[in-house]
């Protein structure tokens, strides 16, 4: 008999075909109120579970006693109870690797929006006010050249070293748990104590996962270690950084700027002080979202799923403590 998955994203046509050539298949369309009724509603029966952007924590996956598989659509796993599934035996992977070149992407665009202004200048003439020739009052600042810091030196902290220092001629430092000699290699990186990076970095920024030990690593003491030039970016997750606090650094201008793809909340509150600053530019946590690396995350995800449902090790297994050959 097949095996029952339960989607909460939706797939593309082929892959859809994929999945219910091997398993019975349950698509929730919208995680709205309905959406999430109909999932509680399925998890009884689901063997399998396939998607992103929820939260499952153990009071939801105590309706699920069949399950044997979560499938994430996303490389950070901070939606997962992972000690829970762990504890229970079911396999969790992730879409690493895929998305990583594109993530960068997204860094780099913050990085010359927020430096060159983009967002903002566009603005001025979108809204009619390009009256005379521009000064300094519009100008940005250089990022060829500038010292880039990257904090979570991982495999997009990697495409981020990449960007900077073959394509824009910057000195790379950076800090991780330990350092890493191949990146220093490649990139001519230097490893920097946490202090050391905010002070000396002209651009800041965030690629590292969201765990206990790194949730508020950012607050108000390490916004006042950088500088009154230094610009902010977060592709991680919002709230590896305390918020309140960086607003009060954009505010009181004792940091220049800030690109920012996550946030605390998700959706982003429309009234959140950072929407009235011109000196940040917000998106709407589109690291990797792009037609290609999306479709190549769902079917990284399918291959999964069907593998851990067939009794085989997934590629991309989060807890290896819950495979049992
Ligand atoms: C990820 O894959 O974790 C990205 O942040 C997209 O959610």
């Amino acid at each position: 008999m097949k095996k029952h998955v339960v989607l909460y994203k939706k797939l593309s046509a082929p892959l859809m075909d994929r999945l219910r050539d091997q398993v019975e298949v349950t698509l929730i369309e919208s995680l709205d109120k309905g959406g999430l009724a109909h999932l509680r509603d399925t998890l009884p029966d689901a063997q399998g579970l396939l998607g992103a952007s929820l939260r499952l924590d153990a009071e939801l996956l105590d309706l699920a006693p069949r399950l044997e598989a979560v499938a994430s659509v996303s490389v950070g796993v901070d939606n997962y109870d992972i000690d829970y599934l762990t504890r229970r035996g079911i396999l969790l992977s992730n879409t690493p690797d895929v998305l990583t070149e594109t993530t960068a992407d997204t860094g780099f665009a913050l990085i010359l929006a927020t430096a060159r202004r983009v967002v903002e200048l566009a603005n001025m003439v979108r809204a009619g006010n390009w009256n005379q020739n521009i000064g300094a009052l519009h100008f940005g600042s250089d990022v060829h050249g500038k010292t880039l810091g990257i904090i979570g030196m991982g495999r997009i902290g990697e495409a981020l070293a990449q960007r900077g220092h073959f394509g824009f001629g910057m000195p790379v430092i950076y800090h991780s748990q330990s350092p890493k000699p191949a990146v220093e290699q490649r990139f001519a990186a230097e490893y920097r104590s946490l202090p050391d990076l905010l002070k000396e970095a002209d651009f800041v920024c965030l690629t590292l996962p969201l765990t206990k030990q790194t949730q508020g690593l950012i607050g108000a003491k390490e916004f006042m270690q950088m500088g009154p030039e230094t610009i902010f970016i977060n592709i991680s997750r919002g709230k590896v950084v305390d918020e309140a606090a960086l607003v009060q650094a954009l505010q009181q201008q004792t940091i220049r700027a800030a690109g920012l793809d996550v946030f605390e909340r998700e959706p982003l509150a429309h009234d959140s002080p950072l929407l009235r600053l011109n000196n940040v530019v917000a998106t709407p946590h589109i690291g990797s979202a792009t037609h290609e690396t999306r479709e190549a995350m769902a079917r990284c995800a399918v291959d999964n799923l069907l593998a851990a449902l067939a009794g085989k090790r997934p590629q991309n297994l989060v807890n290896e403590s819950a495979w049992q050959p």
